[in-house]
């Protein structure tokens, strides 16, 4: 029987906004802080409910771009950075799904001073304009916080660096709003508190809240993007685990929905690697043991980000649990053969699959032979699933065909990405 799988984007935008931040100390909630402020903002305006969404879509996203934690901390320095490529990738990524696109031009100027668009013949009056403006403010407060101070002994201070943007860098009447904002002191308060989630999410300022599978995995396609494209060398690994996933389950007679399921899960399945830096992730060597401890955290993360999703329960599992192998040889659960759900078995098999077949820094692809070979053995040593793996043997062609067709696919976008941008 068919269900249907519906899925709350509002979640998933929030849950993967928070894990942008979790890779380094300095930036715990920049994105929500930035997003929080820019509603502030948006409300002293009294913007119409249509740009108040999508500014604060792209103000919970608007690092995206920054793909790496590296590079995330380097767009959060003042002094010394080139933020255009962030600002530019990120709108490229907005771009490719429907629910994201009208906040692509927000995203791409987060950091361009109205001296620009002035000089481009742009004024405030285009709402992208006015959207970008905000979160250039938002962003500039937020990175302008210290941490480890009482807000409101920094508010001054906060509020005159906000005075000091007014002109080239920030239009006298988006200052203005924010000075509006910036006399309550409950703001201030709000902006550091600990739950500044759950407040923003009681706040209901995304409107399209349960969403179809076309829309959920539109949306989930651009969360891959944004974990592949770190590196040559994952750029097109998620879309082959979802592709040989979905071929896999197909034999295996699943569902329409659960079918879906797994497409989903695939693409998600390395979500968590957003906390492991790119000197670890693309490495060329051999990694030591604090290095390995650092890379295995991801399938914890990848389950914390998806569990949070309304729609996703099912899906949190069978992407978390991508490393955990039979005999409880796996990480980071230690859980056995009885404990996984079947999805949870393809998708680790279909990412050991993926992973060998497509080249890595040290070694090339390897060949059909080799890939069951390699499945084989671990299924005889009780690590995977023998049916499973004998599944995808049976229908290795077709399935790793499709496997490599979406992984071209994903080529040719992170060509685009990396070729026009970078
Ligand atoms: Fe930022
Ligand atoms: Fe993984
Ligand atoms: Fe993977």
């Amino acid at each position: 029987m068919w269900h249907r799988l519906t899925v709350n984007l509002a979640d998933l935008l929030f849950s993967v906004s928070e894990a942008m931040d979790l890779s380094d100390s300095t930036l715990v909630d920049h994105q929500l802080r930035t997003a929080f402020v820019s509603s502030e903002i948006a409300r002293a305006a009294q913007l119409d409910y249509e740009l108040v969404e999508r500014l604060f879509i792209a103000a919970l996203l608007h690092d995206i771009g920054a793909l790496s934690p590296e590079e995330k901390v380097s767009a959060h320095v003042f002094e010394d950075s080139c933020p255009e490529p962030h600002c530019q990738r990120g709108a490229r990524l907005f771009l490719e799904a429907f629910w994201l696109r009208p906040s692509a031009p927000i995203v791409g100027w987060h950091h361009t001073p109205m001296a620009v668009h002035r000089d481009a013949g742009r004024s405030l009056s285009d709402p992208d304009v006015l959207g970008a403006q905000i979160v250039f403010l938002a962003d500039h407060l937020e990175r302008a916080i210290q941490r480890d101070s009482f807000i409101l002994d920094q508010a001054p201070m906060l509020r005159r660096c906000m005075r000091d943007l007014a002109g080239a860098n920030v239009h006298h009447d988006v200052v203005a709003l924010f000075e509006a904002v910036a006399v309550r002191e409950d703001f201030w308060l709000a902006l550091v508190s600990k739950n500044i989630d759950r407040q923003m999410r009681e706040r209901n300022l995304l409107r399209s809240i349960d969403n179809d599978y076309e829309t959920a995995r539109s949306v989930a396609s651009v969360l891959k993007d944004m974990t592949d494209f770190r590196s040559r060398f994952t750029a097109t690994h998620s879309s082959g685990v979802a592709a040989c996933a979905r071929g896999i389950g197909e034999v295996l007679n699943f569902s329409g929905a659960e079918l879906q399921q797994l497409d989903i899960a695939g693409l998600l399945h390395d979500v968590g690697k957003l906390v492991v830096p790119n000197t670890i992730l693309c490495k060329p060597t051999s990694l030591d043991a604090h290095e390995y401890a650092v890379i295995q955290q991801h399938p914890f993360y990848t389950y914390q980000i998806l569990s949070r999703v309304r729609g996703f329960e099912q899906i949190a599992a069978w992407a978390g649990f991508h490393h955990e192998r039979l005999d409880g040889s796996g990480y980071c659960n230690h859980l056995k053969r009885h404990d996984l759900d079947l999805g949870a078995k393809i998708v680790a098999i279909a990412d050991i699959a993926t992973a060998i077949a497509e080249p890595r820094p040290y070694r090339g692809g390897s060949a059909q032979k080799t890939v069951l070979t390699e499945l084989r053995t671990m299924a005889a040593n009780g690590q995977l699933e023998r049916q499973i793996v004998e599944a995808l043997a049976d229908c290795y062609d077709p399935i790793m065909t499709r496997t490599i067709d979406a992984q071209a696919e994903s080529a040719v976008r992170y060509a685009e990405c990396y070729a026009t941008i970078v």
